[in-house]
């Protein structure tokens, strides 16, 4: 029977859910470390306390996990994309590649994250092409970091953008930087190119205030995490600019100019030309990092 169901329209549509982001790990019969990255960890019960998270059958790893007596969850902290990175797609040692400890069964926790988990295996159920494996808490600790956040393919840091970009009362700039396929949308004006950005007062929160201007604009974005917060040393006013990702292929009103490019336009302010040569750069990396400063001078936190 033919399914009505497009799995990569479904999987889109599952990426508006919010989740935060973790790392699953055992060890194997031979006791060496394994693990991946997970988003589909729940909490489950209370007393008893249980959690759950689905390995995918696609996994290396999905047979150890699958029988394993023991594992634990890794929840990652704000600043900790690239360990999700390592754990969701790199090939070798992903142990090699970060700090970890161990919990009390051995089983290897990563170090700085938010919150873990130790579990002994309650209950494995075959779901579909994952399985739900449910994990009874023996232990688990947790600091006073925020959780890295993920939606719609991206990560994002509620706290650093809560204390940053959604401050009432200002006047600001909020625009996205939104790439598809490989290009990035700007706009074209007298002064030179620009992102998409819209003039705030500050009563509406700057997401609330994109979300409503790009789909009234007719575009199919999904925004990202916050990627600048710069302030006018002159003019006052507050810039943020989000990452975000377009469908389609009709985008009215924006130029679409390939991300190696972008070093060679003229921008309306030098800030933007900054902001937008440092996108350009770390597009071939994937490492996406953080300005937070003025138009002139500012610090620019990395992700990692
Ligand atoms: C944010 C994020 C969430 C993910 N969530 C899951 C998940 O819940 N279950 C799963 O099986 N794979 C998930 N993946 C994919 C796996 O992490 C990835 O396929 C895995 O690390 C590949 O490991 P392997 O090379 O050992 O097969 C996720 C990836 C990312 C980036």
């Amino acid at each position: 029977m033919m399914s009505l169901i497009d799995p990569r329209e479904l999987r889109s549509a599952f990426g508006a859910f919010i989740t935060g982001v973790t790392v699953v790990t055992t060890r194997d019969s031979s006791g060496s470390p394994i693990g991946f990255t997970a988003n589909s960890f729940s909490s489950v019960s209370l007393d008893p306390p249980l959690l759950l998270v689905c390995p995918g059958r696609f996994l290396s790893s999905f047979e150890v996990f699958s029988n394993c007596s023991h594992f634990a969850i890794s929840v990652l902290a704000e600043g900790q994309e690239q360990i999700s990175n390592i754990f969701a797609g790199f090939k070798g040692d992903r142990f090699a590649r970060i700090s970890h400890e161990a919990d009390e069964n051995g089983v290897p926790v990563v170090s700085g994250a938010a919150a873990s988990f130790s579990c002994a295996t309650e209950q494995v159920i075959p779901a579909g092409d994952h399985c739900i494996l449910v994990g009874r808490v023996i232990g688990f600790s947790h600091s006073a970091k925020r959780g890295l956040g993920y939606s719609g393919g991206h990560y994002f840091s509620l706290g650093m953008e809560r204390a940053a970009a959604e401050e009432p009362g200002q006047r600001q700039i909020a625009g996205v930087i939104v790439e598809c396929e490989g290009d990035v949308l700007l706009h074209k004006a007298d002064g030179g190119y620009r992102p998409i950005q819209i003039e705030l007062d500050g009563s509406v929160p700057i997401r609330t205030a994109l979300a409503d201007h790009l789909s009234a604009s007719g575009l199919n974005v999904t925004l990202g995490r916050v990627y600048s917060i710069f302030s006018e040393r002159k003019g006052g006013r507050r810039h943020c600019y989000l990452l975000a990702s377009a469908k389609g292929s009709d985008f009215p009103g924006c130029e679409r100019v390939r991300a190696s490019r972008l070093r060679e336009l003229e921008y309306e302010s030098p800030a933007l030309r900054d902001m937008m040569t440092r996108y350009g750069l770390e597009t071939q990396t994937g490492n996406f990092s953080l300005y937070i400063g003025d138009d002139q001078q500012g610090d620019i936190h990395s992700q990692d």
